[in-house]
């Protein structure tokens, strides 16, 4: 094993130490993900129930801010978390059951261009489980800005990110977001399967591909990330469906004309302000208005 020069690697050197050794660390996304839901946290937390006594569903996982915030206040027993991302379910997989395998994967990658390279141009398919998670979780680390981008060919494109103070290997972290994910089920599905299960006593948050905020009203055919103005629609339905149900349901989206629209009857709706990278603003950074639903 060696250390590479300026270059935070991994946290802790040496073998993986027996768990007993790690004092205990809140779990946290250990991936970046866009949409990250971290400045939202508070006013999305006191939305939900204070303990969820049935199940707790996140459709669209990403990062997973939510429910690792839940698990860490106690406050969730048994979850389901879907994505359509198959490599990002997969990642989650491979950290729930075989985080010591990620770790020790993760300890062979390097904070450098060609090695980046090397590994982005490997097939993931080539890989076993634990090595495709510590491969995903090392190309967010240390490619460009924590971007996740798939070409036509659905290959990882994003380019090198050139930050000597990328830890690659957050082991503590892992090993936290692994305990968290033992009470949760993990699918590679559309959002519109874990909806239809949800009960009473369920809880349900769902953070779809935000609707562009240039988007007006009479606005019909834009996508993001595949996420089309059909798919808002149809999650609005099996929203309002679960509402009838008595399902509590809280959902996150841009405050583009077109999402009020869909929410304006049988929702409350309540405006956020958060700040986001914009790019006509000077310094990229400005403060935007989001919408909460319930
Ligand atoms: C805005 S992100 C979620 C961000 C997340 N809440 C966080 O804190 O990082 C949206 C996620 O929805 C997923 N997604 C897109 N279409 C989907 C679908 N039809 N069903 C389920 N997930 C989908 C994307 O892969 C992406 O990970």
């Amino acid at each position: 094993m060696s250390c590479q020069r300026g270059v935070a690697w991994c946290d802790m050197p040496g073998p993986a130490e027996p768990r007993t050794a790690d004092p205990p660390r809140e779990p946290a996304p250990f991936l970046k993900w866009a949409g990250g839901k971290r400045q939202l946290l508070p006013e999305i937390l006191r939305r939900v129930p204070a303990l969820i006594a049935g199940t707790y569903f996140e459709p669209f996982l990403g990062g997973g801010a939510v429910f690792f915030a839940l698990v860490a206040q106690g406050r969730l027993h048994h979850a389901v978390l879907c994505d359509v991302n198959a490599d990002l379910i997969g990642t989650y997989q491979a950290v729930r059951d075989q985080v010591d395998e990620v770790i020790e994967a993760l300890r062979d990658h390097q904070n450098e261009a060609a090695y980046f390279y090397r590994i982005r141009s490997t097939p993931p398919e080539s890989l076993s489980l634990a090595e495709r998670g510590a491969r995903l979780i090392y190309l967010n680390r240390c490619g460009y800005n924590g971007l996740y981008r798939v070409n036509a060919s659905g290959k990882f494109n994003v380019p090198f990110g050139r930050n000597p103070n990328a830890t690659i290997c957050d082991q503590k972290g892992l090993r936290a977001a692994s305990d968290a994910l033992q009470v949760a089920e993990l699918r590679i599905e559309d959002f519109a399967t874990a909806l239809g299960e949800a009960r009473q006593g369920d809880f349900v948050y769902c953070d779809p591909p935000y609707v562009p905020l240039s988007a007006t009203s009479s606005f019909t055919s834009y996508t993001r990330g595949g996420f089309t103005l059909e798919d808002q629609k149809r999650l609005r339905n099996l929203a309002l469906e679960l509402k009838r149900g008595r399902v509590p349901v809280l959902l996150s989206n841009s405050s583009a004309p077109c999402v009020v629209d869909l929410y304006s009857t049988g929702f409350r709706r309540t405006e956020v302000d958060v700040r986001r990278s914009v790019n006509c603003q000077p310094g990229g950074r400005g403060t935007v208005s989001e919408l909460l639903i319930e």
